[in-house]
């Protein structure tokens, strides 16, 4: 069988800014979130910045970029998705005039994109909240937050007007419900918080994307904007009824954000939730109306499916993706414990696509594992990852299947990490997703040098055979 996508299929790779750039005080820029989670979401974020938080280095993209980027082309990349930290562009988060030298910093980046025709593709904010608007205005939860996201994403669409095509408003916003802090940048603790407050916060941040969405379309009618959600299988764990409506409702809990998004306005089960619960929204009939400018694609992570029992203790629990439910009995898993589910990707693409009638695109995948570098390179290649290229091939396989065979429209595919980088989970060095391997290990130690691995090689193939090759 041969496995060729459609002709414009965008072939690429994703990263975040605040998982690889490091320089994290340079040029202006102040901490972001992610400066205070020396752990990733693993332990409790420090007030102070801890000198020990790998984030802080990440694999020095920042200077690094140019000869990061020329790999990326020799791999054949279509598209690169990547975010802007905002604390770059606006270090306190509340400034009036943005940070010339943050905004030089990614003129160059992209510049240096388009110089290989990759498209760049931004994630306005992925995680990385600016320290002070968390720790003042306590992220999300407040409203004043719309303002000064719309300030910053409005200086980025007229600053790259006409170079990007691509934009994401806010990264996997259905973390919110278990990590407010990494989500939505919320400094209270998750113990503290009401469900009130996370609908509100919710609301604040679909506010903030349809304006976003409506601004991007007046400035450049060719500008494309996604929201993103954590794309999740979520599988009864058996056929009793009462597994079947937990992973309904665990579903609902999910499609929530992109429901809200893709359809501009709140789902039923939502509002009768609100209404059980007592919650009332802080609104005005101008925001409900903003919420009309929905989203041109639904863009997505994919990296694991999870089963849903009502009684979850029945079972061993099943660990994830920001995110727990029980072990799937029938598949394997990653080093950290992810359930490997490539026919789950088709499973979803079929289920957003069914419900949206819109465009997909799948902005993460891939597998974390522990690689080894070899001393001597074999063809070229320092890395022999052939677990990582299974993985992808299978899940490359069931895009594959779900474009031609069931007739989702996907317009891309970017895995994550295409170069070794932090972890934002564990902060960890040595979970490790890249086509090339970065010479940094936990304890901060290494060259930096850049290496290729076996998947890389095996990348190019794919993308110059428009998935011909895949096995
Ligand atoms: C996604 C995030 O949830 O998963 C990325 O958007 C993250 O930022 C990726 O890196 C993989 O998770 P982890 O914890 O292995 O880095």
């Amino acid at each position: 069988m041969d496995y060729i996508f459609p002709k414009n299929f965008l072939w690429g790779g994703a990263v975040a800014a605040n998982q690889c750039e490091g320089a994290w005080n340079e040029d202006g820029k102040l901490d972001s979130i992610q400066d205070h989670m020396p752990f990733g979401i693993v332990k409790e974020p420090t007030e102070n910045v801890p000198k020990e938080n790998l984030k802080l280095k990440g694999i020095d993209f920042y200077h690094h970029y140019k000869e990061d980027i020329a790999l990326f082309a020799q791999m054949g990349f279509k598209i690169f998705r990547f975010s802007i930290a905002w604390s770059r562009i606006f270090p306190r988060g509340d400034e009036e005039f943005p940070n010339e030298k943050g905004l030089s910093f990614y003129d160059q980046v992209i510049d240096e994109c388009l110089k290989y025709n990759i498209e760049p593709m931004v994630t306005i904010s992925h995680y990385e909240t600016p320290f002070y608007l968390s720790k003042k205005y306590d992220g999300w939860k407040s409203h004043e937050m719309i303002e000064f996201y719309v300030r910053y994403a409005k200086v980025l669409l007229n600053r790259y007007k006409g170079k990007v095509r691509y934009w994401i408003t806010f990264n996997e916003m259905n973390s919110l419900w278990n990590f407010p802090l990494m989500g939505a940048g919320i400094w209270t603790p998750s113990s503290q918080l009401s469900k009130q407050d996370l609908y509100q916060t919710a609301h604040h941040e679909f506010i903030a994307s349809s304006k976003v969405v409506k601004l991007a379309h007046e400035i450049d009618p060719s500008n494309k904007v996604g929201c993103m959600i954590l794309g999740l299988a979520n599988y009864p764990r058996t056929a009793n009824p009462d597994d079947v409506m937990a992973a309904l409702n665990e579903d609902h809990r999910g499609l929530f954000f992109a429901d809200v998004l893709m359809r501009g306005y709140y789902p039923s089960y939502a509002l009768k939730e609100m209404k059980r619960y007592k919650i009332e929204l802080k609104t005005s009939k101008e925001e409900l109306e903003t919420l009309k400018n929905t989203c041109d694609f639904l863009s997505f992570s994919y990296y694991m499916s999870k089963c849903i029992a009502k009684d979850a203790s029945l079972y061993e629990e099943g660990k994830g993706n920001l995110t727990t439910g029980v072990k799937n009995p029938y598949l394997k898993e990653s080093e950290w414990g992810w359930a490997i589910d490539p026919q789950g990707l088709r499973y979803l693409l079929n289920t957003y696509y069914e419900r949206y009638q819109k465009p997909l695109f799948i902005v993460e995948n891939g597998l974390g594992a522990k690689d080894v570098l070899m001393e001597e390179s074999v063809n070229g290649w320092y890395v022999d990852d052939i677990y990582r290229i299974n993985y992808l091939n299978d899940h490359l396989k069931e895009v594959w299947k779900a474009i031609e065979i069931d007739g989702v429209d996907c317009l891309g595919y970017t895995a994550w990490g295409c170069i070794d980088l932090v972890s934002a989970s564990t902060a960890q060095m040595s979970k490790r997703y890249g086509f090339i391997y970065v010479d940094r290990n936990d304890d901060g130690s290494g060259t930096l040098k850049r290496y290729k691995k076996r998947s890389f090689f095996w990348y190019k193939d794919i993308i110059s055979s428009n998935g011909k090759l895949l096995k």
